[in-house]
């Protein structure tokens, strides 16, 4: 089947307006997407016409607004291939996923000299959570460090497994760089171990099928706003078997099965886990999104953002100065670049004056700045809309800045 990304970028509003007088150049994906009129309309929909609490009412409308809120849990379970509803929790985000593993799970299984490992290129949401964690109970938290092109190296990752890793926690795809990690293997290579394995998600889902059964894994973390999504939602897989081990992150409304004074009892899965009226109106734009990646197909979009990536590549190669951060063999559809004598803000502000949202900034990875020891970087991340013009539009407007600033 051969898909027309023409006609997908006129599914979405937003695009077709002016920035500063220009066309909109939109390539800030890793921050977050923009949203299809599908994904607007079942947002619209639920407000205008399907609005109730849910799980409560025994009234038709909220009836209605459950099967609404459960459907989109079944379509993220077959979207990410878990076994059962059970193992999905809509959380706020990826952030909050990994807050809840590390609290719960972590708390409740690890003690001190436990060894927790993450990557060099970690975006900070997996790596505070685990250092709160080693402040509080005195685990070790050690980081796979990574090489000049901003990979890990198995091997390396091998030396470090010991009977004392209880837990490895690792970014799919780098929001600083781009990088695919070898996650099934690494999965395999610390379940060897007996450490459990989470997986941060938030760049991988919008780019290319992730299947959890395949990965192994025993925890998967994404957000919706980066997959063309809302922003305020997001998803924790949890392997079922874990997730009924664990105790409650919140407490609250829902997450209940009885409550006295004495004591409370909690609710079953996925529920244990969603205490407080959910974010119902976010779930069922998540679902929406779900519906229009899949729509298109994953690998159909990992191929066509391939296409984008390595056109762009070659294209800013080409600027006298600039340096790419973050080469590794197997990449997505992520460009961060510096630009000798060139204040990365500076280029930003001036890409703004054309309609072209790139983003300057250490993108919430600090450490990945500090090893390839810049402050920040510029950073061009696609999503299905973008198109080789828009490539050409950002080539074309950094000369042009170049020759203004230096
Ligand atoms: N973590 C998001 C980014 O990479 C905000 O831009």
């Amino acid at each position: 089947m051969s898909i027309n990304f023409t006609d997908i970028r006129a599914q979405f509003p937003i695009l077709q307006q002016t920035e500063n007088g220009q066309p909109l150049v939109y390539l800030d994906n890793g921050a977050t997407s923009q949203k299809p009129q599908s994904v607007i309309d079942a947002i619209t929909r639920y407000y205008t016409s399907e609005n109730a609490n849910v799980h409560r009412g025994v009234y038709g409308l909220s009836e209605r607004a459950t099967d609404l809120f459960e459907g989109a849990r079944k379509k993220t379970r077959q979207f990410l291939n878990a076994s059962a509803t059970q193992e999905i929790i809509f959380t706020a985000g990826t952030t909050e996923s990994i807050n809840l593993v590390a609290s719960s799970w972590g708390k409740q299984n690890l003690k001190p000299g436990d060894e927790v490992i993450i990557t060099e290129m970690e975006h900070h949401s997996n790596i505070v959570p685990w250092q709160f964690l080693r402040d509080e109970l005195g685990i070790i938290l050690s980081i796979l460090r990574i090489n000049d092109l901003g990979e890990i190296c198995l091997d390396d990752f091998k030396s470090m497994l010991s009977s004392k890793t209880k837990f490895v926690s690792i970014v799919h795809v780098s929001n600083a760089l781009g990088t695919i990690n070898p996650v099934k293997e690494m999965t395999a290579l610390a379940h060897a171990v007996g450490a459990k394995v989470l997986i941060d998600g938030a760049q991988s889902v919008p780019h290319l099928a992730v299947d959890v059964q395949d990965i192994g894994c025993d925890f998967y973390a994404f957000s919706a706003h980066k997959m063309y999504g809302p922003t305020g939602i997001g998803v924790l897989f949890g392997k079922q078997a874990l997730l009924e081990e664990m105790p409650p992150y919140q407490g609250g409304g829902d997450m209940i099965y009885s409550v006295t004074f004495e004591q409370t009892k909690f609710n079953v899965l996925p529920y244990k886990f969603e205490a407080g009226t959910p974010n119902i109106s976010g779930a069922i734009g998540l679902g929406a999104a779900i519906d229009f990646v899949q729509s298109i197909g994953l690998a159909e979009i990992a191929e066509y953002e391939d296409g984008l990536l390595k056109y762009a590549t070659e294209q800013l190669l080409t600027i006298d100065g600039l340096r790419i951060i973050g080469q590794a063999k197997h990449k997505g559809g992520v460009v961060s670049f510096a630009i000798e004598g060139v204040h990365p803000h500076d280029m930003a502000t001036l890409m703004d004056q054309d309609g072209i949202a790139l983003r300057a900034s250490h993108h919430c990875a600090m450490p990945v700045m500090q090893k390839f020891k810049v402050p920040s970087t510029m950073r061009a991340s696609f999503g299905v809309y973008n198109n080789l013009a828009d490539i050409d539009c950002l080539v074309k407007a950094i000369q042009e800045a170049k020759e203004m600033l230096l």
